[in-house]
């Protein structure tokens, strides 16, 4: 994973390297991929994201709020983007190339470190 975005705890880092491989799909993928491609990526997300607020609910994580509230913006984006791109086929790429990657990053960095710290200190390290 670039940019030291590894977090060691696996169950969350296979599924940021599983976004990652998806969005470098994308990138490369063919016109006729393009939508189908992004409508997995917006799957995975949620399936992501509903581990982490599981886990986070699980554990009565201080931080949950604000978390769960992030995650509810990103795949708001991620839908408003995908619903245009229909349409408007330039928006989705511009949404895939040249945003998606940083606001996944400032995510991980800034959110889910948060949360993998709290996983480490309480010694949870294992959970899937
Ligand atoms: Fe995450
Ligand atoms: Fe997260």
């Amino acid at each position: 994973m670039p940019d030291n975005l590894t977090l060691n705890i696996a169950s969350m880092d296979e599924r940021h390297d599983g976004f990652l491989e998806l969005l470098a799909r994308l990138h490369a993928c063919e016109k006729a991929d393009f939508l189908p491609l992004f409508e997995t990526m917006i799957e995975q997300t949620r399936e992501h994201f509903h581990f982490e607020e599981e886990m986070m609910h699980r554990y009565d994580f201080y931080g949950r709020q604000e978390h769960i509230d992030e995650h509810a913006t990103l795949l708001g984006e991620m839908q408003y983007f995908y619903e245009k791109s229909k349409r408007m086929p330039m928006m989705g790429r511009a949404y895939i190339n040249d945003y998606a990657y940083e606001k996944f990053k400032r995510h991980v960095i800034n959110i889910d470190s948060q949360l993998a710290m709290f996983l480490k200190e309480t010694g949870r390290t294992q959970e899937q």
